[in-house]
């Protein structure tokens, strides 16, 4: 018995531990009802009178160093005041780390490529400082229309041929001058427009382009792609309606509306209890734009949409104000945490 009491002591004194759960092996080990050490006290009854006094004290010392131990461990982890050699409290809570967040406007525009990526569309790209021709004149926009007015358009003083791009269909552009049909891609991108800045306007924002151009392309299938679109983005049960519109490279046009995803189509301040929301512009793209790209308008046909990305994340998102896309306060970013 005092073999293992001495060797219970040395194993007890070395122990340490700022694991609750390997303290609490400890304990198992030598102090509950089968533990090592009522073990020894029930073999007291074995040792023979004249050593009792001498075994039940160092009996006693064991179990109550064991004991000792525990409480002093036990008290340690709760305090979180382990100290390890090195000096560093390996018990002091962690500092998070805070996570980033992916800013809103991209969250979305990454769904829309998604959506579109799984039916074949690829990405490209064009460039923010668009000339005349890639802006305007190839898509048949008339020397006097509108939108190139000064109120619409950012020049560039010194060359009045160079803007910042109005919208994504000059992209379209580029891609039927640098690529022959099949194509279907997307052209997601930042625009620019010269408007006063406020809750609602900006002059700077984000559009997605569409464009598909093929071999008896149809309206028949704009409008498919854009219902695919449509269910995948905003759910199963939304609803759809296109509304004939104009715009000068598409021929016809049509501007498409989905059932407010807010109120479901009752009507509510979101959709000004129309039940409907505006979402994108699209069209077959018209014949003289595939001829200003050296494409065969007898051989091709091709639709093309257009959407706004800003549009998109404040009816999702019920943003108020659009400048807070802009305005990279983190209080408002961070509230995109953890959405992928
Ligand atoms: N470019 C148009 C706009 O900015 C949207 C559009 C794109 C319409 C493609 C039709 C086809 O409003």
């Amino acid at each position: 018995m005092q073999e293992l009491i001495s060797q219970y002591l040395a194993e007890i004194g070395q122990f340490s531990t700022q694991n609750a759960e390997e303290l609490e092996q400890f304990r198992i080990k030598f102090l509950s009802k089968k533990g090592l050490i009522p073990d020894l006290f029930e073999d007291f009854k074995n040792v023979p009178p004249e050593q009792r006094r001498e075994v039940g004290q160092a009996l006693n010392d064991l179990k109550n160093k064991a004991q000792d131990k525990v409480n002093l461990l036990k008290e340690q982890i709760e305090a979180g005041a382990t100290e390890v050699k090195s000096g560093i409290d390996l018990s002091l809570p962690v500092d998070f780390m805070q996570l980033g967040s992916r800013h809103p406007l991209s969250i979305i525009r990454n769904e829309i490529v998604q959506i579109f990526s799984r039916i074949g569309f690829v990405v490209a790209e064009g460039l923010d400082i668009e000339d005349d021709w890639h802006n305007f004149t190839a898509l048949n926009f008339q020397q006097d229309h509108p939108a190139r007015d000064m109120q619409d358009t950012f020049f560039i003083e010194r060359d009045p041929e160079i803007v910042l791009r109005t919208h994504t269909s000059p992209v379209q552009i580029r891609a039927m001058e640098l690529r022959k049909p099949p194509l279907r891609e997307i052209y997601p991108g930042r625009v620019y427009r010269n408007e006063a800045i406020s809750a609602r306007a900006h002059c700077i924002f984000h559009q997605v382009e569409g464009l598909y151009v093929d071999l008896d392309v149809s309206f028949a299938d704009l409008k498919q792609t854009l219902y695919y679109f449509a269910h995948e983005m905003f759910g199963e049960g939304t609803r759809v309606r296109f509304r004939p519109s104009y715009f000068p490279f598409t021929e016809p046009s049509a501007e498409m509306d989905i059932t407010c995803f807010v109120c479901g189509g009752k009507g509510c301040p979101i959709c000004k209890y129309s039940g409907w929301v505006e979402i994108l512009g699209c069209g077959m793209v018209d014949p003289s734009v595939l001829e200003n790209c050296g494409i065969d308008s007898e051989e091709y046909t091709g639709f093309a949409f257009g959407m706004g990305i800003e549009r998109i994340a404040i009816l999702k998102y019920r943003i108020q104000d659009i400048r807070l896309f802009f305005e990279n306060d983190v209080r408002f970013l961070r509230q995109f945490t953890g959405v992928v």
